[in-house]
């Protein structure tokens, strides 16, 4: 398997049809926090918005540490061309069922969902995961009434595995026995 700097090396930046995206840092805790920060986007997970631009900066903290450790994480999206941030999403590395998973992540600012940004990026982000760490199964776990969450999981090719499921609903592009 490639080193954390090689991975690195071509998981930021990545550019795709519309956008730009790049390994989070540290000044996009104000876009983390707006987007983290807003109910609309945790409609199916209440509990999860943040309360304070500080849970914001903890949550970008882990997530820079990820990129550090293991050489991939989470981007910031934006249209190419535009500083905004539009959301954050992106592959981690996790242990799931006893195994090495990469779980993906999107979530979006509620004025910008519906144009089809979560699924350009997450196909960016299946297609890395494919050719550069092509044993690894590339997962998205969703709550059931998480529509448009799952939407996007079966637009980037992967299936429903309801034998993985708990309280979520898992997905999956091959689930190989180790
Ligand atoms: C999930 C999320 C990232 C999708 O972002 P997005 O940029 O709107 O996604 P896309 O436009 O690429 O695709 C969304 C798809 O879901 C569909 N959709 C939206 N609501 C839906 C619903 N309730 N049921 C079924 N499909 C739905 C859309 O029609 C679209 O599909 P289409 O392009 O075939 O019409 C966004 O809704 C979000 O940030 N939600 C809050 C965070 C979250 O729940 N993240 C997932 C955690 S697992």
């Amino acid at each position: 398997m490639s080193s954390p700097a090689e991975l690195r090396a071509s998981f930021t930046p990545v550019e795709t049809d519309r956008l730009l995206l790049l390994a989070v840092c540290e000044p996009d805790v104000d876009a983390a926090f707006a987007i983290h920060g807003n109910p609309e986007t945790y409609r199916s997970h209440p509990d999860g918005v943040a309360r304070a631009p500080a849970e914001s900066a903890a949550l970008l903290d882990g997530w820079q540490r990820e990129w550090r450790e293991v050489g991939f994480g989470f981007w910031a999206v934006r249209l190419a061309g535009d500083s905004r941030v539009l959301g954050f999403g992106g592959l981690t590395k996790r242990t799931f069922h006893e195994r090495s998973v990469l779980n993906t992540y999107y979530r979006f600012d509620p004025s910008v969902w519906g144009r089809g940004y979560a699924t350009e990026m997450a196909v960016a982000a299946r297609a890395l995961a494919r050719r550069l760490l092509p044993e690894l199964p590339v997962i998205v776990r969703t709550r059931p009434d998480n529509g448009a969450a799952q939407a996007v999981a079966t637009k980037i090719g992967l299936t429903r595995a309801p034998e993985l499921d708990d309280h979520m609903l898992t997905y999956v592009s091959h689930w190989q026995l180790p």
